[in-house]
């Protein structure tokens, strides 16, 4: 059973991938515009949205943003480590990592970043992990960087990561579909230890938005679970926007919702449909998708 608070806290902030790669369930040829960029950050702007979300590895994400956001713009700032992926992390894989958060920082126009995220979880995991975590804690203690976090995809990692390391935010997957991190009260049990849980793949690249005759032949089998969140949506009298920001606004424990944006209209839309979100209840416990090659983007095989 997932309870619910009455009225949720969380923030939207806007993830970015989509600024730099060609990425996502419909995965446009060509990374979004930068016109568009400039009135997709304006209208979030406006909106309300003060945070966006981002990355090394995001093709040039962090140089667009910076090109247009700060002055006017002063959105706090998430971005990730260059990811290493080795079994051993060396020195000069430490200073390649450092050397590219330098890099972010100029191309995010940045001299303090808010957060700063490890992308892969593995580099802290693997031997010589904690020299990479000390190498960013000066980062903190030279007044670069606010905090430190992990992004993951599986609560072992989380667990594994939590216990050697003291991390102020994790960015986790989090959706009507995924309730895995959801499970047994965990986000709130987090949140108590002042750990700030960022939600993303709130739509599941958007998957959870489709109509379930607009699914990829690749993701066919999804297709009855999507008309189930469908009409639990209309019950609630919820667009599926609404309902699937609901269900993660609503997770006790998530402080903000990383929602991908790659066009204007969408933006338009999920406005509004957030603030319903936020007044919502979806029950959605019953909506669990236990199916990694559902769930899990990396396994979506064309
Ligand atoms: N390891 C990591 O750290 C990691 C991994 C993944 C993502 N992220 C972050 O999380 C962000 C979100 O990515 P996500 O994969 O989690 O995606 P998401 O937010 O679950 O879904 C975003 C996609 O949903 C669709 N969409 C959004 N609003 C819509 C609307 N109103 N109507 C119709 N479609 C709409 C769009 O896809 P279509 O255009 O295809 O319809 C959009 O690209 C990324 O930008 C990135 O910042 C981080």
């Amino acid at each position: 059973m997932i309870h619910v608070n009455a009225i949720s806290t969380a923030e939207l902030v806007l993830g970015t991938a989509q600024f730099g790669l060609s990425y996502g369930l419909s995965k446009s040829a060509t990374p979004v515009a930068a016109d568009d960029i400039a009135d997709i950050l304006a209208t979030a702007w406006e909106g309300g949205v003060r945070c966006l979300d981002t990355a090394a590895a995001y093709g040039d994400s962090e140089r667009r943003i910076g090109a247009l956001s700060r002055v006017e713009r002063p959105f706090a700032i998430v971005t990730k480590t260059l990811p290493i992926g080795r079994d051993r992390i060396a020195a000069e894989d430490v200073a390649k990592v450092c050397a590219r958060f330098a890099v972010s920082q100029r191309d995010l126009a940045a001299p303090k970043i808010d957060t700063l995220l490890v992308h892969n979880a593995g580099d802290l995991l693997a031997d010589g992990g904690q020299a990479l975590f000390d190498a960013l804690g000066e980062l903190v203690a030279q007044g670069r960087v606010a905090r430190l976090g992990v992004s993951v995809y599986d609560p072992e990692t989380l667990d594994r990561v939590l216990d050697r390391f003291p991390i102020g935010v994790v960015q986790l997957p989090l959706n009507v579909f995924d309730q895995r991190f959801a499970a047994n009260g965990r986000l709130a049990e987090l949140a108590a230890n002042r750990i700030e849980v960022h939600a993303r793949s709130v739509f599941l690249q958007g998957l959870l938005l489709r109509a379930a005759d607009a699914v990829p032949a690749h993701l066919g089998h999804a297709a009855p679970a999507l008309a189930r969140f469908r009409a639990r949506a209309q019950e609630a009298g919820l667009t599926p926007q609404a309902a699937a920001l609901s269900f993660a606004a609503n997770t006790p424990g998530v402080a903000k919702l990383v929602v991908g944006i790659d066009r204007i209209d969408a933006l338009r839309a999920n406005l509004p449909a957030f603030a319903a979100a936020k007044r919502s209840v979806l029950r959605a416990d019953d909506l669990a998708v236990p199916d990694p090659s559902v769930v899990d983007p990396r396994q979506w095989k064309e």
